[in-house]
């Protein structure tokens, strides 16, 4: 029998906060892989498990230790590391990573209850998304390439109302209430979080718009750390210069504000890092190959690849802005880290022997 080593799972760290984007994302990515995710077949209901061919996708809020109750009681939130088990987090994607099944718990976030466990087989890539992946040191050093979306106030505001006003008939106050609230608590613990995250996606409201505060048009910056074991930052014409680049005109149909493109070397958390960033929106989606062309390192497998998984789902939101369009990327420089770990391992079957 191979070692563990040999189908050791490689480990995806995602965290936002909920309502960013995060199942959105996970589902560009999943695609890119060549699936679909879906609910585990069989198990609970309610279980926030994705499971594709290659990729399952855990939500860490399984790990409330408090469940609805509890904080109620206690007076914490969701976000408070009181109110979760970061020793059973650490446990269970540890021994994943080791090629070892575990039995999950399961939050309900219907009941606010903790339900019976599922069983979690190892998958050749495991992701962990939630409020925090990166908090704990122990998990945090499990984590093959870890992700941060960074939604600002402006437009997680904007979002919510989408959301919460016109879909399950929320009031403005009570939405703008409950974003204040948890505030302290996302300062606190969520947000540090991005400094160990080896690329954020951050977003804005537009600059393209003196004063803009409606959040639908959106500034999107892919922030990558340099330096990362099997990952190499996206670029725009010239690898580490300072670029900046409005497409519109005779080749990209642009309405009013346009689209402007940054990028170029920065410091983030005293980290050095390439930025990319995309300002505006997309009138014709098919004209992104005219973008695509223009950016390197994308680790694609053909020429197109991103324009043609952005079509595919032109239904999710962010299709037509930065949010999409780096998410679809850092799927494709996920699936090329994953293709690398495996190839590396490859070429050294002989693994040191742990005792
Ligand atoms: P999460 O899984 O983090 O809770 P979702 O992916 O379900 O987030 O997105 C929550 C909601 O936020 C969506 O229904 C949509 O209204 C909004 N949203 C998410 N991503 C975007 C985006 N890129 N652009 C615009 N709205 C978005
Ligand atoms: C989950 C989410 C949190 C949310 C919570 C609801 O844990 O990840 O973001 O706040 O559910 O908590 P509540 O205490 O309102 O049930």
């Amino acid at each position: 029998k191979c070692a563990a080593g040999d189908s050791q799972t490689v480990v995806i760290g995602l965290a936002a906060d909920s309502g960013c984007g995060k199942s959105t994302f996970m589902r560009r990515l999943t695609s890119v892989f060549g699936g679909t995710a879906e609910p585990p077949k069989g198990g609970n209901p309610d279980s926030n498990t994705l499971i594709s061919d290659t990729t399952t996708v855990i939500c860490l809020d399984d790990y409330h230790s408090l469940d609805r109750t509890g904080r109620k009681e206690k007076g914490v939130t969701a976000l408070d590391p009181r109110a979760n088990d970061f020793d059973l987090m650490y446990e269970q994607v540890k021994a994943i990573k080791d090629g070892i099944a575990v039995e999950k718990p399961i939050y309900n976030h219907v009941t606010g209850l903790l339900d019976p466990p599922e069983l979690i087989k190892p998958p050749k890539i495991l992701v962990i998304e939630g409020l925090h992946p990166m908090y704990d040191a122990r998990v945090r050093d499990l984590l093959d390439f870890s992700i941060y979306l960074d939604i600002s106030n402006e437009v997680k505001f904007a979002w919510k109302i989408q959301r919460d006003m016109a879909e399950r008939g929320h009031s403005l106050e009570s939405i703008k209430a409950s974003i204040e609230a948890r505030k302290p608590d996302f300062d606190a613990y969520i947000d540090p979080q991005k400094q160990y995250a080896d690329a954020v996606i951050e977003v804005l409201p537009t600059q393209l718009i003196p004063d803009d505060n409606e959040g639908k048009i959106l500034r999107v910056r892919l922030i990558q750390k340099e330096g990362v074991k099997n990952f190499s930052p996206v670029y725009l014409f010239d690898d580490g210069s300072t670029i900046s680049w409005i497409p519109c005109g005779r080749k990209l149909t642009c309405s009013y504000p346009g689209i402007k493109f940054a990028y170029g070397p920065d410091t983030y958390f005293g980290n050095e890092v390439s930025v990319v960033e995309m300002d505006g929106q997309f009138d014709r989606l098919d004209e992104l190959i005219y973008v695509e062309s223009h950016l390197s390192n994308l680790s694609s497998k053909f020429y197109g690849e991103v324009t043609q998984q952005m079509l595919k789902h032109a239904d999710f939101p962010g299709s037509n802005n930065g949010t999409g369009l780096f998410q679809t990327i850092v799927g494709l420089k996920i699936r090329e880290l994953y293709e690398q770990i495996v190839a590396t391992r490859a070429e050294t079957p002989v693994r040191s022997a742990k005792v």
